[in-house]
């Protein structure tokens, strides 16, 4: 299948201008989904076959659909951004399409060749333009997924799967905005393990991260923090989030990440920040930390700032950390500048206020005249 080949079906009842402004007023976040979505069939016979963008609605699945039962399910997220000269542009596209390759070979499932997703991405949000709000804290968040659809309970990589890509208009991902998060170190479960699924952006990643997450939430947490599965001692990740650390303060501040040991997602913010901090002139590292470099960081004052990153929420500080045997602030418990400059460095950029100089901008509608 070559890339031009997306059939167009437009809504004959797209949601009337006045509602969808009400919307983008107050997005939230994954609440409300645009007109239309892209569809893409893949069979073992045909490949990829069937390219269509279609009205926004729901799917039909036999209750024997094998990744309801065995949970071969993969997604993506990225966002699109209504920039200072009126153009529409999503970030870094083909490192969420390569992503979602590598999360395909995980799951044994097949690969969307990169063109043909980000294909399916320029047409939906072509299609649905109007739905990109203009605000530098606000976008367009694009949902590209895939799951198997073969009907049968036999355990075996499935026949057919089907790729979708949907579109929600996104304000703040936490409800508090920027306000720093408290989290939780969770010792008793784990996210990922050597050789496990962490790597790959899994359905299955997320579901058995919940009931950590609900026990956060019991010890007054917003989020759960993962440790290593071995020794439950070496930080991984917040969530669904990476995490950063920043030591010193001022121009001489060094900004560090746990690296990919394998079991951590690699997050394209992550890897963003990473080259954003060194534009802004500080030193940065991939290196190891465990609980009690943590600690004893924030104690001694060599860790000034701590913040988790991701595409929904950017960039949100961690005010507080609790475990079952000690809690303690991250510098004041408020935002630090560090943090609040890389975010605004980056949404700048992402919104075209700030130059580009990696050429991570993808543009897909031309700027207005
Ligand atoms: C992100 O940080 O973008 C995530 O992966 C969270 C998402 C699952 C809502």
């Amino acid at each position: 299948m070559t890339s031009s080949t997306i059939a167009i079906t437009r809504s004959a009842s797209p949601l009337p201008d006045d509602q969808r402004e009400t919307i983008l007023d107050n997005p939230g976040f994954g609440k409300y989904f645009t007109d239309h979505m892209v569809q893409i069939k893949w069979t073992v016979d045909r490949g990829w076959h069937e390219a269509e963008l279609v009205p926004y609605g729901p799917i039909t699945m036999d209750p024997a659909t094998n990744s309801i039962h065995y949970g071969q399910s993969i997604f993506e997220g990225l966002k699109a951004y209504r920039r200072v000269d009126g153009s529409i542009a999503t970030f870094r596209p083909l490192e969420n399409a390569r992503r979602f390759q590598r999360s395909a070979a995980r799951l044994a499932m097949p690969g969307l060749p990169e063109e043909l997703f980000i294909e399916a991405i320029e047409t939906l949000v072509t299609v649905d333009q109007e739905w990109v709000p203009d605000d530098i804290e606000k976008s367009l968040y694009l949902r590209p997924f895939m799951f198997s659809t073969e009907v049968g309970l036999g355990v075996r990589p499935a026949n057919e799967y089907l790729f979708l890509l949907i579109a929600s208009p996104a304000g703040a991902y936490f409800p508090g905005g920027v306000k720093p998060v408290d989290v939780w170190l969770s010792k008793e479960y784990v996210r990922a393990a050597p050789g496990g699924t962490g790597e790959a952006k899994c359905a299955g990643n997320y579901a058995a991260s919940l009931l950590a997450q609900a026990q956060a939430i019991a010890n007054q947490c917003d989020q759960v923090v993962w440790l290593d599965a071995i020794e439950r001692y070496w930080i991984e990740e917040m969530g669904g989030m990476n995490l950063y650390f920043v030591h010193g303060s001022g121009d001489s501040a060094r900004i560090t990440t746990p690296p990919l040991t394998g079991s951590l997602l690699p997050g394209v913010t992550r890897e963003s920040l990473l080259q954003v901090a060194q534009d802004l002139g500080y030193a940065v590292g991939q290196e190891r930390i465990n609980v009690d470099q943590w600690r004893e960081g924030n104690a001694s004052g060599d860790i000034t700032e701590v913040f988790a990153c991701g595409t929904a929420a950017v960039i949100t500080p961690v005010g507080k950390v609790k475990s079952t045997d000690a809690t303690w602030e991250v510098g004041a418990g408020q935002s630090g500048p560090v943090t609040l400059q890389l975010r605004d460095e980056l949404l700048q950029i992402q919104h075209g206020s700030r130059p580009d100089p990696h050429g991570w901008m993808h543009q897909i509608v031309a700027p207005t005249a």
